[in-house]
């Protein structure tokens, strides 16, 4: 069995290890969705994971609505991310840009608009806007006229990021963005061939799949899934038959690797009533498999032991230790990471974490 330390292809990508960085928002572009230079600094700093999959990255201004994240819609956000890209690849990392569209959980006071989703009901709870949060407001269901135009937007942003510089794209299907919103059985109640049965309600994620896959080539797209329990606001009354589907469907889509989130109960992200769904996703999707949430070195190697997953995508440990590989591959104590700074614009925070001294 692998190695956490071994090198694994991820279609196009030869990640020279299996500690693969979570995407991670982090609230550090500007009011226009561009990149900022401290930017440069996170992401060189933590070119040493074996991926780096960048924080969640807009396609179109009604997709995105999370203030200050960045977005891959316009020439400008294209010239803000090149010297990001530039300088991981100049530490010898590699990056894929991590494609987001929120649907309903995006607010008008950030997305411009009336957000679209699978549904014309509102999230539960409160949407982060510029300067605090507001409730949610009620989408638009989404015709399925209008899907056409938002498999183009999603292909401009999947143009956008190579033509930015990044090794490939990783589609945000997780997390109860708009997606996941056509996933679910408790956020779609659609009765077009977007909806009812588990087939209709995959038929988003396959098509937005295909599409990247014919824009960019399989070998580099790859998709993450968040399959067990409630996330903002979606839930399923049969995740294991629904998300098995998914893979399935990934599979004949071709795309060239599958990042699960999946919480144990009792984790201090997500507290999921659901089992993993991850052994069913395994045995129906063929290519490389990488597990997220909750994971240390040991329990990410005993994972790769057990045969479960072939790489470990770690988040929050890669916040606050931009020399994560290093020190797991050392067994060097970590720093924590401080969630008082984890959306907070400027330096602290971010790239004030310590590494290591040179060895
Ligand atoms: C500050 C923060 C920002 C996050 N942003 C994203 C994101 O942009 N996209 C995404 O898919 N997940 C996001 N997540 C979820 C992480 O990718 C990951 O699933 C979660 O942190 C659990 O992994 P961990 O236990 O290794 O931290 C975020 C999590 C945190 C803590």
């Amino acid at each position: 069995m692998p190695k956490l330390t071994d090198p694994i292809a991820l279609g196009a990508i030869h990640a020279p290890n299996r500690m693969l960085m979570a995407p991670l928002t982090r609230g550090r572009a500007d009011t226009h969705a561009v990149p900022t230079p401290i930017m440069i600094d996170y992401y060189r700093q933590r070119a040493t994971a074996g991926l780096i999959i960048s924080e969640a990255t807009g396609i179109s201004r009604i997709g995105l609505g999370w203030p200050y994240a960045p977005g891959l819609w316009s020439d400008a956000q294209v010239a803000g991310w090149r010297p990001v890209t530039a300088a991981v690849h100049e530490a010898g990392g590699r990056i894929v840009a991590q494609l987001w569209h929120m649907g309903r959980l995006v607010h008008p006071d950030v997305g411009g608009g009336q957000p679209v989703s699978s549904t014309d009901r509102a999230a539960p709870g409160d949407a982060h806007v510029y300067g605090g949060k507001k409730p949610y407001v009620a989408p638009r269901a989404l015709l399925a006229e209008e899907v056409p135009a938002l498999l183009d937007d999603y292909a401009r942003a999947a143009d956008n990021a190579l033509a930015a510089g990044f090794d490939g794209v990783q589609l945000h299907a997780a997390n109860g963005y708009l997606i996941d919103q056509f996933l679910r059985d408790n956020t779609n109640d659609r009765t077009d061939g977007y909806g009812g049965s588990i087939d209709n309600r995959v038929r988003l994620l396959g098509e937005v799949s295909d599409r990247l896959v014919a824009t960019i080539g399989a070998d580099r797209v790859g998709v993450r899934l968040s399959p067990n329990g409630e996330t903002q606001g979606v839930n399923d009354s049969d995740p294991h038959a629904l998300f098995t589907a998914a893979a399935r469907r990934l599979e004949e889509a071709g795309v060239a690797w599958l990042e699960l989130r999946e919480p144990e109960p009792g984790s201090n992200f997500g507290k999921p009533d659901v089992a993993p769904v991850h052994p069913a996703i395994r045995a129906a999707f063929s290519r490389p498999l990488v597990l997220n949430s909750d994971y240390d070195a040991a329990k990410g190697q005993a994972t790769l032991d057990a045969g479960e997953a072939d790489a470990i995508a770690f988040g929050r440990p890669f916040i606050a230790n931009p020399d994560l590989v290093r020190r797991y591959t050392e067994g060097a104590p970590l720093n924590e990471p401080n969630p008082r700074t984890f959306y907070t614009q400027g330096t602290e925070g971010y790239t004030d974490y310590p590494a290591l001294e040179a060895a």
